[in-house]
């Protein structure tokens, strides 16, 4: 009976060395990872992209679109930190890559918002992937996860698409351009719920 549970006892479960250990601690495979280590730098990217879209519909005179963007640049860095809190949750390693150069002027506040239904879709593909991954991996905490994001993406590109129709509204006169200005620079920034959570 003694012998029985050492074999088969809790105890049997304790890694021997302290490599099986450090092992141990990580509950991510090293593609899974990889793949949110590469969500985590798009999401800055796309931070960096609404940025500078912010700063240039600014230096135009566009001071609503601007804070419009300017709050999308938060927005899409609580992404990353989500990610990047989850990835440390579960014992893996944050790997913070060089962030690619962005655009520096739009056409038009009409032009910028296009631009952002376009980046949104392709980050709807990459948040897909990401569940195909976790799928493939039968990593369902990270799946469950994800659902968050999926949801977000349905919203981001609804927005997107709602300023575009918004823009094309107002196009060419000059009263509902500045009354569209006035509404987006009254748009504030909130905690998304997996951040605020731990407040
Ligand atoms: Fe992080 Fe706009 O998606």
């Amino acid at each position: 009976m003694c012998g029985r549970s050492r074999r088969y006892g809790p105890e049997a479960r304790v890694p021997e060395n302290e490599t099986a250990l450090k092992n141990y601690k990580i509950m991510l495979s090293e593609k899974m990872q990889e793949a949110l280590n590469a969500q985590i730098n798009a999401e800055m990217w796309s931070a960096y992209l609404y940025l500078s879209m912010s700063m240039d519909c600014a230096a135009k005179g566009h001071k609503g679109v601007a804070n419009w963007f300017a709050i999308q640049f938060r927005e899409e860095q609580d992404h990353a930190q989500i990610f990047m809190n989850y990835v440390l949750a579960r014992g893996g390693e944050v790997k913070l890559a060089p962030i690619a150069a962005v655009d520096t002027a739009w056409e038009s506040p009409l032009a910028a918002f296009r631009q952002t239904l376009e980046h949104e879709r392709k980050v709807t593909a990459m948040i897909d992937n990401l569940c195909r991954i976790a799928e493939e991996e039968r990593d369902y905490a990270t799946a469950n996860m994800l659902v968050w994001f999926v949801n977000e993406q349905v919203e981001e590109e609804e927005n997107a698409r709602g300023m575009i129709e918004a823009m094309e509204a107002v196009e060419g006169n000059k009263f509902g351009t500045y009354m569209l200005d006035k509404e987006l620079a009254a748009r504030v920034y909130s905690v998304p719920s997996p951040l605020a959570k731990g407040e």
